[in-house]
């Protein structure tokens, strides 16, 4: 049956039920009824809350369809299965049959970079409309990186007004920007949570920060004017560890993110921090003297636990990339999503998890990263990846769960983002719903054609599944033109251009 993710168990019984997808169905849930025809109390596809130990048990019979839930959100989840299984026939004939579903991790995200290009709400709410159809639960949202702020702080203005606008783009000479309104925030956030799924914000600190230091110059070490960065690459203006000024701009931004998103999990970034200014700034090495530190990556824990002390008062739990574990002294609560391909740096995960009970996010760039071609990361590669096989035994009980991201440098127009993102990222959903030993590549290539309508209803394009694992030519040239991309994309004046990973 073409159910993408694969559910926990069906069982299969004699029979079926002339479904008719116009049909309208029994639901309370506006969002289940859009789905379908409509809502129609005396129907014989039936959406009711009732007590299972399951997310969903979706029953079919000749005489209709149950689906019981606990809660509303088990009952999405029945409902995008039930449309799945109309394959998109208005004249579908169910098989009688009984899943029993339930996800395997509690975190199943993508995330989408709206500062090296931005996109507007109603890409972003597309996005989530189709990632809701398969299951995911959180998209992360990445809104300040160092080409672009993209939020508005009523108490920091600079921010939208110099900070989301950046004068070209690799040369090209054209202003690119945008921010969004907290009317269009909360519109996103709103419209996510409709289909369950939540928003986690993303502020990269401290580095990438350029745009940042770019409309509050004080904030950087040198206090120099800066402009927000048209260029790629990692950038070294950043902010101070030492300024006070950082921190009470920094709380001041996260009180009014708290109010714009709800989520519990709440992004600091920690990635690439390249603290060539800090090493020569005074107010950093009196931070350094006082703390009695040893390095500069005990510089980047003592601002992020700082950091992170500052978020408690809103009773978020932050996320960090997996650098933030190179100091040794990251605060136990942060979460941590693993990105990078080293030995070293899986070796820290692996022991964050055993002795702190630290939690996971599995992101490894390599093959998770969607803005890589599939010639590099095919879908065969994202779908085989088992989240804790590489942190060794007993790990998996620190997988929180699976994550895809999605950088925007090279990616400045709706149809190359959805390119991108579907349908590789959809081998990350089943990895993050499906239950553990069932993957079976040919199987789940199956299904994914037979979902892939979805996406067709919606206008949302995607890389045909014969083009998604292109052979051994096909992808050296992929990867040969990629790298080319990636460097050309990097300011030539920069001593560390590209990358890394
Ligand atoms: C990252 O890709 N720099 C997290
Ligand atoms: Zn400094």
């Amino acid at each position: 049956m073409n159910i993408l993710p694969k559910p926990f168990r069906i069982e299969v019984s004699e029979g079926s039920f002339a479904f008719r997808a116009d049909g309208k169905v029994a639901t309370d849930l506006p969002v289940i009824a859009s789905l379908f025809g409509g809502a129609d109390a005396g129907s014989a596809v039936k959406f009711v809350k009732g007590e299972t130990e399951w997310d969903y048990v979706l029953r079919i019979t000749s005489k209709g369809v149950t689906a019981t839930a606990r809660d509303d959100e088990g009952l999405f989840h029945a409902a995008v299965t039930l449309l799945q299984l109309t394959g998109g026939s208005l004249e579908a004939d169910l098989p009688a049959c009984t899943v029993y579903d339930k996800p395997r991790f509690g975190y199943r995200a993508g995330m989408i970079d709206v500062c090296r290009h931005f996109y507007g709400v109603e890409t972003v709410k597309k996005l989530i409309d189709t990632m809701a159809l398969f299951k995911f639960n959180h998209l992360h949202f990445h809104v300040s990186d160092d080409q672009g702020f993209r939020l508005r702080i009523d108490a920091l203005p600079k921010l939208h007004q110099i900070g989301s606008e950046r004068k070209g783009t690799c040369g090209d000479g054209k202003p690119h920007g945008g921010y969004y309104t907290k009317a269009q925030i909360k519109e996103i956030v709103d419209y996510a949570a409709e289909r369950y799924i939540e928003i986690v914000p993303e502020i990269d600190l401290p580095g990438h920060t350029r745009a940042i230091v770019a409309a509050y110059p004080e904030l950087s070490c040198s206090g120099k004017p800066t402009e927000v960065a048209s260029w790629f690459g990692i950038h070294s203006k950043i902010l101070c560890t030492g300024k006070e000024g950082v921190y009470e701009a920094l709380d001041k931004i996260f009180a009014e993110m708290a109010q714009m998103f709800p989520c519990k999990l709440f992004h600091l970034g920690g990635d690439e921090v390249a603290k060539l200014e800090w090493a020569k700034c005074p107010d950093c090495a009196a931070v350094y003297r006082r703390e009695g530190l040893k390095n500069l990556e005990e510089l980047q824990g003592y601002f992020t636990n700082r950091v992170i002390n500052m978020l408690k008062k809103y009773d978020k739990t932050p996320v960090l990339w997996n650098e933030a574990l190179n100091s040794g002294m990251l605060d136990k609560s942060a979460a941590v999503q693993y990105w990078t391909t080293d030995r070293p740096s899986a070796e820290r995960v692996t022991k964050a998890i055993a002795e702190d009970g630290r939690k996971v996010i599995m992101s490894r760039c390599n093959p998770y990263y969607l803005d890589y071609p599939c010639g590099m990361h095919s879908l065969k590669a994202m779908y085989k990846l088992e989240p804790a096989d590489e942190l060794g035994e007993g790990s998996e009980k620190g997988i929180l769960g699976v994550e895809c991201p999605l950088w925007t440098e090279h990616i400045a127009q709706e149809k190359e983002l959805f390119e991108h993102f579907y349908p590789r990222a959809l081998a990350v959903a089943e990895t993050g719903w499906s239950p553990k030993g069932v993957k079976d590549y040919a199987d789940f290539e199956e299904r994914l054609k037979g979902v892939l309508f979805l996406l067709d209803r919606r206008g949302v394009p995607y890389v045909p599944v014969a083009e998604c694992n292109p052979g051994k030519i096909k992808s050296a040239l992929s990867a040969a033109a990629f790298g080319m991309k990636m460097q050309r994309g990097c300011d030539p004046t920069s001593a560390r251009n590209w990358r890394s990973m």
